[in-house]
């Protein structure tokens, strides 16, 4: 199994451009999906998630062209509306093509997806709403099938927040006769670009970013061409590595709007940067970090739950006790042990809540990589600590972060890949 082997600690400086977002691609890969001709998505990641997405729609039948950060999809060879278990366990997001295949076939199957180390991950969410989009659903045990005899529009009010779920009833009622209405739907970015693209193809769809989001279904959808809007948790992450390493670092190709909530914890920390509007230059800090008390993931445009394992590095490098309540997962906090071996002061009080005692020095140790966020933050973790760490399964890692390591190198890091 590769890792990566990091020398800390570690002062960086230099200048680092933003992939295009890893959760825009992967929802942009079934809507093309939606379309009769061919769409062009541009500024794809070269990242893990997105080549599974990519060779579940080949396997599918769709005609998929990579040429570097460039992928053309073309629907018109799909000849399978089936997804097996072992397809649909490889990414969550595979969720997402159950619209477009139901619409396309009259029907659709999924292996139950499978939960992953942040969480159960069920779908009733995405069940419920297709139900109420006037869809049959059968579940024996293995698989869903879902069966689409009589579509019809809904107004339809999520019982709480969820991004895919949204996304994946917006796409699909893009094609329903009549008007369907999505309350309590999700405002994060990620969603209004999926709407633009979709009103590019021909759709009519208003509302998107905000929690009330109208459909009006059309005939038909035509391809067209989707840029993936900056990666925000990318952008944040680049962000707290900077100030967990005291790095004049400046991010570019960014989107500052999209990680607000970040930038006014990481001000209220003592963090000291310049924000352009499409970059952010994080000055190296002149003081200690102060804790910001406390720290509560949200749904957007509150603090978003895969920014809160890198910033809790942080928060172990600043004075004072701070509570970090993660309220959307149940399972992305466990991995503070692994701080706490390298000389964090963590108390993990459930799994939704933790307390931070900073600040402690970290030194390095070998660990490793619990999931995608997690896994990033265990490298800021060595590139802030004293001596050597070593970081396993870096495969999560890299579901995530394009060519991270060769990334990192360039702002001085002393990271190498070993297999
Ligand atoms: C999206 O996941 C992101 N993934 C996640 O990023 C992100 O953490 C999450 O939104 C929250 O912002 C993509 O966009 C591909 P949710 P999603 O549905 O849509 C529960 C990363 O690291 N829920 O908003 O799956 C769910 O378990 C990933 O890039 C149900 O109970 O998240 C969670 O507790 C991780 N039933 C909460 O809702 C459902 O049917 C919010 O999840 C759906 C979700």
């Amino acid at each position: 199994m590769a890792k990566f082997v990091i020398q800390g600690p570690q002062r960086l400086s230099g200048q680092i451009a933003v992939s295009g977002a890893k959760n825009a691609a992967l929802i942009a890969i079934p809507a093309a999906l939606l379309a009769r001709g061919a769409t062009t998505l541009k500024r794809v990641p070269k990242i893990n998630d997105v080549g599974v997405m990519l060779d579940i729609i080949k396997k599918l039948g769709a005609r998929v062209e990579i040429r570097d950060s460039e992928v053309s999809i073309d629907p018109a060879t799909l000849n399978s509306h089936s997804l097996s278990r072992e397809l649909s366990g490889k990414v969550r997001a595979s969720v997402l093509l159950i619209g477009p295949l139901l619409l396309r076939f009259g029907e659709a199957s999924i292996g139950h997806p499978g939960g992953c180390a942040i969480g159960r991950r069920p779908i009733d969410q995405f069940l419920e709403g297709f139900k109420a989009l006037g869809v049959e659903i059968e579940d024996n045990g293995e698989e869903y099938r879902f069966i689409a005899k009589r579509l019809k529009s809904a107004s339809y009010f999520f019982p709480f927040v969820s991004v895919t779920a949204t996304q994946s009833l917006m796409m699909t009622a893009t094609r329903v006769p009549g008007v369907t209405i999505l309350k309590n739907a999700a405002s994060e970015p990620e969603v209004a670009a999926l709407a633009d693209y979709l009103n590019r193809c021909g759709a009519r769809i208003s509302g998107a970013g905000t929690s009330t989001i109208k459909i009006e279904g059309v005939e038909a959808l035509q391809g067209s061409e989707y840029a993936m809007i900056p990666d925000r948790l990318e952008t944040g992450m680049f962000a707290i590595l900077a100030a967990a390493t005291r790095s004049p670092i400046t991010i570019t190709q960014c989107n500052p709007e999209h990680i607000e909530s970040l930038l006014t914890i990481l001000r209220r920390m003592g963090a000291r940067f310049k924000q352009g509007s499409d970059s952010i230059a994080i000055l190296q800090a002149k003081e200690d970090y102060r804790s910001p008390g406390k720290v509560i993931t949200h749904e957007y445009p509150g603090f978003p739950t895969d920014l809160q394992p890198p910033l809790t590095v942080l928060l172990t490098q600043a004075r004072g006790l701070t509570l970090v309540h993660e309220t959307i997962f149940e399972g992305r906090l466990f991995y503070v042990d692994l701080l706490n071996r390298m000389g964090a002061n963590i108390i993990l009080c459930d799994p939704h809540r933790a307390l931070v005692q900073g600040p402690t020095p970290l030194r390095g140790k070998r660990i490793e990589s619990p999931d995608i966020r997690a896994g990033i933050a265990m490298v800021i973790a060595a590139l802030a600590a004293q001596g050597e760490t070593v970081i396993d399964n870096i495969y999560q890692i890299e579901r995530g972060y394009e060519n991270i390591e060769e990334r990192l190198r360039g702002l001085g890091a002393k990271i190498e890949k070993v297999n």
